[in-house]
């Protein structure tokens, strides 16, 4: 289906389906799988900083013995990029749709290490995601951000493969953000993360693990976003995750800006057979609407007057929330 042809951080996608990182994209079999279904690219399971950092820290009960402690580390931190550099390699070498690797971190450590040795094994992108809760009373405004910014530059320096920033849905200002990672080489942003949704048992009293699986009214948010800071920023790619569950949806996001999608839950639920279903969806809306290229309609549905966002919003709170008898 060349019609559904897309470019994303750089990168030439068959269509916009790209399957985002999770349990789904863990090994080369269920990668292999997925580009066999349709997907235009995978972002592997995550390399998380708990892995690498904490977990070499947590596993070592040698306190005691520092030398022992420093093998521990070091051992345990090998351990984990090699497995994940065999992820990176194996899926290069099984798959020929582009293989994005992705670093799940928090704070400002060696991570253009890391990803200069993803690099090196084959990965056609990186995607940083930024994923922490800001809580302390230590906190000055804008130091998150200000992180966001730090470890794009330092892996930057370090790599030359596109670079993917996927952001938290916890920002006082996502575009002025993004503006800066475009300024500081990002090649794309991915509007959003999913955080863990906390529940509790009222009878266990205890705290539990809410919805893992997203609902399709998290769309709202990534359409909004992306149709804010698309029409601000132009010059940045941007994909759009939480909450797409059919070719509607996926119209959806490339009609605000987006390039590409990137999907998880609703595959989770149907398997990947759902793909070609959303995917001729899609082409189904554009064949009736007399679109032949993604281009004809991507930003159609943009913020019209980025700068006067809340006249829009606080019009439609009024009109919907306030007058509701
Ligand atoms: C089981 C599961 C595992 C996930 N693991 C990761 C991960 O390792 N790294 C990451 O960046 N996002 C991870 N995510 C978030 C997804 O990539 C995705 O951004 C989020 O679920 C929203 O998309 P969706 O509505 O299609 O599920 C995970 C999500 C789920 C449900």
């Amino acid at each position: 289906m060349e019609k559904l042809k897309t470019t994303f951080a750089g990168l030439e996608l068959k269509n916009p389906f790209i399957v985002s990182s999770s349990g789904l994209t863990d090994s080369v079999e269920k990668n292999k799988q997925l580009e066999q279904a349709g997907a235009a690219a995978v972002v592997l399971k995550s390399l998380f900083e708990e892995q690498i950092m904490w977990q070499s820290a947590h596993h070592s009960s040698a306190s005691d013995y520092p030398e022992a402690e420093d093998y521990l580390q070091g051992y345990l931190r090998a351990h984990y990029l090699e497995e994940y550099t065999k992820l990176v390699r194996d899926t290069k070498r099984a798959c020929t749709i582009p293989v994005i690797a992705s670093i799940n971190c928090y704070t400002d450590e060696e991570w253009e290490e890391f990803a200069s040795v993803l690099e090196q094994a084959g990965a056609d992108a990186i995607e940083l995601n930024l994923m922490a809760v800001q809580s302390s009373l230590n906190y000055q405004y804008g130091a998150f951000e200000q992180r966001h910014i730090d470890i794009l530059k330092h892996v930057k320096s370090r790599v030359r493969v596109p670079l993917i920033v996927k952001l938290g849905a916890n920002l006082t200002n996502p575009v002025k953000l993004i503006e800066q990672l475009y300024v500081n080489g990002a090649a794309a942003v991915v509007l959003f993360n999913r955080f863990y949704h906390t529940d509790i048992d009222i009878e266990k009293m205890e705290y539990t693990a809410g919805h893992v699986l997203s609902h399709e009214s998290e769309l709202a948010n990534s359409l909004r976003w992306i149709g804010v800071a698309s029409a601000s920023v132009k010059q940045i790619d941007y994909a759009a995750s939480g909450g797409v569950v059919d070719g509607a949806s996926i119209v959806k996001c490339l009609l605000v800006g987006a390039s590409a999608v990137e999907v998880c839950s609703v595959l989770y639920e149907k398997g990947n057979g759902v793909i070609k279903t959303m995917l001729s969806q899609m082409d189904e809306w554009m064949t009736r609407r007399g679109y032949e290229s993604v281009g004809q309609f991507q930003g159609l549905m943009r913020a019209r007057d980025p700068e006067r966002v809340n006249v829009f919003e606080r019009t439609q709170f009024l009109k919907y929330f306030c007058e509701k008898k």
